[in-house]
């Protein structure tokens, strides 16, 4: 189940070190999933990942969500693109992932720039709006597997921050002020 939290800025000399951990204020402040959809644009659901172990059923689980283009990536695999993972970026089009095994902390800003922490785990489903900002990386526990469904051809482009000029970002800004 995803959890939320606002997390400290880095202000910090070891990223590696703090970046997979849980980062939470004192005293805690926890962000609902309601919230998530409203103020971020981030929506979230829990599928039982045990059902769709085989490409078939992983296919078929795509065309259900609506979804024409997946692919599979163990992040642990992909040492150097952990680094662009975690910088702060957006995409033209929504950023959607299933996790099928272990978890990561998806970073997401609030209205204010303040960091919130997302916690996914394993069958935890993200959908993320296109132009809002985010980063991915870790936690401690070192694997992440994930399901990546796009709805059209997959563009691989991230665009670093800041983007606050690009239309992509104007509209998802815009549609922040007034809620999702
Ligand atoms: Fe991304």
């Amino acid at each position: 189940m995803v959890k939320a939290w606002y997390i400290n800025d880095e202000s910090v000399v070891n990223v590696e070190m703090v970046k997979r951990s849980e980062r939470h204020l004192n005293p805690p402040q926890y962000v609902t999933l309601d919230e998530l959809k409203r103020k971020i644009g981030v929506q979230t659901e829990w599928i039982n990942v045990n059902k769709y172990k085989t490409v078939e059923n992983l296919q078929k689980l795509s065309v259900q969500k609506g979804y024409n283009y997946w692919d599979i990536i163990d992040i642990e695999n992909h040492v150097e693109k952990h680094a662009s993972f975690y910088t702060e970026h957006m995409h033209n089009e929504p950023e959607v992932r299933l996790v099928l095994d272990g978890s990561g902390y998806f970073d997401v800003r609030d209205a204010e720039d303040k960091w919130i922490r997302v916690l996914v785990e394993k069958g935890d489903l993200l959908s993320f709006m296109a132009g809002g900002y985010h980063r991915l990386t870790l936690d401690s526990n070192n694997h992440l597997k994930l399901f990546r469904l796009f709805g059209s051809e997959p563009d691989w482009t991230s665009l670093n921050r800041p983007q606050d000029d690009h239309p992509v970002r104007i509209a998802y800004a815009l549609q922040a002020l007034n809620g999702f």
